[in-house]
Formats: C-alpha cells, structure tokens, sequence
C-alpha cells in the first residue's frame, strides 16, 4: 500500500470514530413516562473515545505531515499550505479537549465537548475532505 492510500484508509477509519464521538455527545432525549429527560453521559466511555480518537489522530498526523512535506517539495505548483495550517489550528482545539479530560471534572469536560469538541468534529471532516482532494491532485500528477 502507498503512503497516499494508507493516509485515505485512515480517513475512513477516523470517520468511525467521529461517528462514535458524535454519537457520545449528541444529547438525545429519552422519554420516560411522558417526561422528557436528557440522557446521562457515560464519562468514562466517553473519555476513552476521545483519547482514542486523539492517539489516532496524532498518529495519523505524523504520517501525514512526513508525506505532504515530501510533496511540496516535488508539487511546487499544488498549494499545501492550508492542509498544514489546519493542522496548527485543530491541535488547539485539541488542547483544550484534552485539558478538560486531565481536569477530571465533568463539567469541564462538558463544556469543551459542547464547544470545541463540536467545532473539531466539522473541522476535521472539512479538512479530511479537503485532504482527499489535495491526494486526488497528487495521484493525478503522479500518473
Ligand atoms: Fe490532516
Ligand atoms: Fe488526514
């Protein structure tokens, strides 16, 4: 497998997990005896999933960094810039998500998932999309 298919079989593996995540932290209503009641959070499931999810995707990153600097040097006329800067700027998000699970508290925990842990998920799947048309272009050229 080439280090291009490698990184997409990695989008679609990660796209599992954000599904798991999304699924984690979409409130869903349940109702019981005709009283709507928000259903409770499993922590401890919870932060598992994000510190898989985070490992995968530092990781994959790594890969990733490694082969798009490769690129740039051979694809001077494919802009990579982005792709790169994105990386910098999902890794604050990031930092904020893993402080609040460090915290241990599950209010802080709470709130960063309601806020950046929202924001990652739509940022990753928009940068991962992007990513894949980026490895299209690479794949083009390369023919
Ligand atoms: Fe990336
Ligand atoms: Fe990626």
């Amino acid at each position: 497998m080439t280090s291009l298919e490698i990184l997409r079989k990695e989008h679609k593996a990660l796209e599992i997990e954000l599904k798991e995540l999304e699924a984690l932290i979409s409130p869903e209503i349940d109702e019981i005896e005709g009283e709507e009641e928000e259903k409770e959070v499993n922590y401890p499931n919870l932060t598992h999933t994000i510190k898989r999810l985070i490992e995968f995707w530092n990781s994959h990153e790594g890969k990733e960094e490694k082969f798009l600097r490769e690129m740039e040097d051979k694809y001077q006329n494919l802009k990579f810039d982005t792709i790169l800067f994105q990386h910098k700027e999902l890794s604050g998000h990031k930092t904020v998500i893993m402080n609040a699970i460090n915290s241990g508290n599950e209010f802080e925990i709470k709130v960063a998932l309601d806020t950046d842990g929202r924001i990652i998920l739509d940022k990753i799947r928009k940068h991962m999309k992007e990513e894949n048309e980026l490895f299209d272009k690479i794949k083009n050229k390369a023919q």
